[in-house]
């Protein structure tokens, strides 16, 4: 498995925007020196430039916070995130309340540039900073039985004006089958270009599933289940010939209303390119395997 790149950054740095981007041209120069990376560290570095601060923390899909792309940006300051904990239950040998804090010392944290792929045909590419979900289930200790994991948001009318609107069953849902949540490139992220991971974009931590549509990438989650069978999640409960469990980003399987075929790529402008949309969005040669043999038109 190539790994990207590890580094010394913690949760606490912060990097400004042009620092960042100098630093990436010194490691793009060195994976193309063939000193660090594999493919995917070569793609990311020499054809995929990061979008902006701005692209990533104001058009949002958080739907507490409203639906529209400006409402997360405009609302989300009023969650409460610090202090914050999150429940670690059902097979695990270590359930209970962990604190972010807490978890924060424990874990390595790294710096990915991943693809982002929504639903909506809509790309972008972030750098995150996080930690492998794996840790944190290590963390708990994964019991014998457990086949799936279970992800649970924040529900918090109070501080979050949109779910007095019944637009999903809150609090929102996700899941992932168990080999899926312990893939090394499935990140629990809490930065964003070396800073804090902006509320809006899901503090303090979320979900990032690369290979997989947007909303799989469950924000303020507040519950981690190891269980048995197959969770429920928000999309599928919603409209569940639309969405379902698996949401592999796959070209050739089309949404219902549009095709997923190609993408926009936010911040191209109005005028910009479609471009062909990867198979796995392009992670294909690290997750193709785990859905050897299953039809992907089926498990969809
Ligand atoms: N998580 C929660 N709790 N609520 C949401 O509405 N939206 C999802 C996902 N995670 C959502 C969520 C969708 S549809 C997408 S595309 C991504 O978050 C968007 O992440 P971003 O706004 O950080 O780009």
């Amino acid at each position: 498995m190539a790994r990207r790149w590890k580094n010394t950054l913690t949760h606490d740095d912060v990097t400004p925007e042009s620092v960042y981007l100098n630093r990436r041209q010194i490691i793009a120069g060195m994976a193309g020196l063939g000193m660090i990376g594999g493919t995917n560290m070569a793609q990311a570095s020499t054809d995929l430039e990061p979008n902006s601060w701005e692209d990533i923390t104001q058009y949002n899909n958080f739907y507490e916070f409203g639906t529209r792309k400006e409402d997360p940006a405009a609302n989300a300051h009023q969650l409460t995130t610090s202090p914050w904990s999150i429940e670690i239950d059902g097979l695990v040998d270590r359930p209970g309340t962990y604190d972010f804090a807490e978890i924060m010392k424990a874990m390595t944290v790294e710096e990915r540039i991943y693809r982002f792929r929504c639903v909506e045909a809509w790309s972008m590419v972030i750098p995150w900073n996080g930690f492998e979900l794996k840790d944190l289930l290590d963390l708990a200790g994964v019991q014998e039985g457990a086949k799936y994991v279970a992800f649970e948001t924040l529900l918090r009318p109070e501080e979050m004006p949109g779910v007095r609107f019944p637009v999903l069953d809150w609090p929102y849902v996700e899941g992932l089958r168990l080999d899926e949540a312990m893939h090394p490139l499935t990140i629990m992220a809490t930065g964003i270009y070396g800073r804090d991971i902006p509320k809006q974009n899901g503090a303090p931590m979320r979900l990032v599933v690369p290979w997989k549509y947007g909303f799989k990438s469950i924000k303020s989650i507040v519950r981690i289940s190891l269980v048995e069978d197959e969770p429920p999640t928000s999309w599928n409960k919603a409209i569940g010939q639309e969405y379902g469990f698996y949401s592999n980003v796959n070209p050739e399987v089309d949404h219902p209303r549009w095709s997923q075929a190609s993408e926009r790529r936010v911040g191209g402008g109005l005028f910009a390119r479609r471009i062909p949309t990867l198979m796995f969005n392009g992670y294909e040669e690290e997750v193709a395997p785990l859905y050897a043999g299953m039809d992907l038109r089926k498990f969809y």
